[in-house]
């Protein structure tokens, strides 16, 4: 019998339990009233005399050490089932802020136009900020010289190629071009840069979003109509003109206005009291860049477009100053975290 118990003894302190379940089967093995302390006690009575006192003593040991053990146990599951059940956390404290980044209203603009020409089949192009003459001049019908150059002043840079950053995107033009055959039907959006004095309405550097579609038989009704479907889709207006402008890569050319409306006191200013708010150049792609960049221009004809991102962007957000795009204070940024 003593032997017995003392293998009990071993058990016990061996005995592991993970939840409280198994703690209560612990508990009801050694010490619950049908468990085994009561009945080696039961047995008590059985054993001879001498050996009573020996009896008594393990007898004693067990019910210690099933005690300890369970008191052990219990303690060790009831604290880990604090950290399980209700976590040291307090959901009343303010949370860690989260910094939400926002697009650059540039960005918005842009991405914006990008998807409504995609709708229509024109696919994104993007090329070279620094240019050769050719590509951003010569190419475009500028002759050598010419005072049509003058436009567009120039940041050149010294190099043995004569090189300059970009005036506008119509460079890109030029770059389809000569790697295409139409029919060719192209957006490129991206940066350009003048050497003009900085103020509250102009910029050294800036966006321009070019459009260009060659193809046989593309007419000017065909130019109209895309720049409408633009100006409804981007503005909301159903009305547009296009009055007689001049550019020397293209012929007809024409300056695109959107009919804005004069209803309210804003209307009467972003339109300087005309109602009518001019959006972008445009015209019918001169039969020389055509032949210029390797494009029979005897089969082929085209249209092109180039819409300044800036002030569209300032009329849209009410930005009064374009160098704001610019100078990227977090605090004007943060406050197009609402725009997609
Ligand atoms: N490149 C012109 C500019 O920077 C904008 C422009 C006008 C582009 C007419 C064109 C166009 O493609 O057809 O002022």
């Amino acid at each position: 019998m003593l032997d017995k118990i003392k293998e009990h003894l071993q058990d016990i302190e061996n005995a592991i339990v993970t939840d409280a379940k198994e703690l209560e089967v612990f508990r009801v093995n050694y010490l619950g009233s049908k468990g085994l302390l009561k009945g080696f006690f039961n047995e008590f009575k059985n054993i001879p005399n001498e050996h009573k006192k020996e009896f008594g003593k393990t007898l004693n040991d067990f019910k210690k050490s099933a005690q300890g053990k369970f008191d052990e146990l219990q303690q060790k599951i009831q604290s880990s089932g604090v950290k399980k059940e209700s976590p040291q956390l307090d959901l009343t404290l303010p949370g860690y802020p989260v910094n939400v980044g926002s697009r650059h209203p540039v960005s918005i603009i842009i991405n914006e136009m990008n998807d409504i020409f995609s709708k229509i089949g024109f696919i994104i192009k993007e090329s070279f900020e620094i240019e050769d003459d050719w590509h951003n001049f010569s190419a475009l019908n500028f002759p050598e010289e010419h005072p049509a150059r003058d436009m567009q002043d120039t940041f050149f840079i010294e190099s043995k190629i004569k090189q300059a950053l970009r005036t506008h995107t119509s460079s890109v033009q030029v770059r389809v071009m000569e790697n295409e055959q139409p029919p060719i039907r192209i957006i490129a959006p991206g940066r350009v840069f003048r050497n003009e004095a900085i103020s509250a309405r102009s910029h050294c550097i800036f966006h321009q979003v070019e459009g260009l579609y060659i193809d046989k038989n593309v007419s000017f009704a065909d130019m109209k109509q895309t720049l409408l479907y633009f100006a409804k889709e981007f503005f909301g207006k159903a009305k547009i003109r296009l009055r007689p402008s001049y550019f020397p890569f293209t012929e007809p050319s024409a300056e695109m206005d959107v009919y804005w409306g004069l209803e309210t006191e804003v209307d009467h200013k972003i339109t300087k009291g005309t109602g009518w708010l001019e959006v972008l150049g445009c015209g019918m792609v001169d039969p020389n860049v055509l032949d210029n960049c390797g494009i029979d221009s005897k089969i082929y004809s085209g249209y092109a477009f180039g819409i300044g991102v800036e002030r569209i962007a300032m009329q849209r957000f009410n930005i009064p100053d374009i160098r704001m795009i610019f100078e990227n204070d977090v605090r004007f940024l943060k406050q197009f975290t609402q725009v997609v």
